[in-house]
């Protein structure tokens, strides 16, 4: 066991947890962030568990709950602020970005940071970037133009990716 103190979502937690405890079951498990899914029994490949850590996208099947130790994470339910959801979780309502939403909180995490390097991205760039997320049921179509559509309102807005 190791006493670990990690920032999410702008709360302060310390926990015991076991050395080998995964992240995302950390979240899942421990803080009852349940918005980080689990698509591929920890394997890397499907993206839904992707988390920000010190703002970047990562995978946090992919990471232990120590790693996280002295850093801020975000889950999907950090997004919204005060009530309002951000830009690109509102393109992807506009725009039908999802179906069953198994996959959308991993997309939204991986292309909140996506955006923030590349406030004005080809449709191309957009579908290279969402090479680590899985959906089995889109198409990507509609996904690529929220995150188009979110890219836009974002520079119009000059704020970011939020
Ligand atoms: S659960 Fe992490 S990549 Fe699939
Ligand atoms: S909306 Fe169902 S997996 Fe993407």
């Amino acid at each position: 066991m190791k006493t670990i103190s990690v920032t999410v979502n702008g709360s302060v937690f310390e926990e015991d947890v076991p050395e080998r405890l995964l992240l995302v079951d950390f979240l899942r498990d421990r803080l009852a962030l349940t918005g980080t899914h689990v698509g591929c029994t920890h394997e890397g490949v499907c993206g839904a568990c992707t988390v920000h850590l010190d703002g970047e996208a990562v995978k946090s099947c992919m990471m232990l709950a120590v790693q996280a130790d002295g850093h801020a994470v975000t889950t999907v339910e950090g997004l919204a602020r005060d009530d309002r959801l951000s830009a690109l979780q509102e393109a992807f309502a506009r725009h039908h970005g999802l179906q069953c939403g198994y996959c959308t909180p991993g997309i939204l995490m991986n292309m909140t940071d996506f955006l923030t390097g590349n406030p004005d991205p080809s449709e191309d760039e957009i579908r290279h970037g969402l090479i680590g997320n899985l959906c089995r049921c889109t198409g990507y179509v509609h996904i690529v133009r929220a995150v188009k559509d979110a890219a836009r309102v974002l520079r119009e807005n000059t704020g970011g990716a939020r």
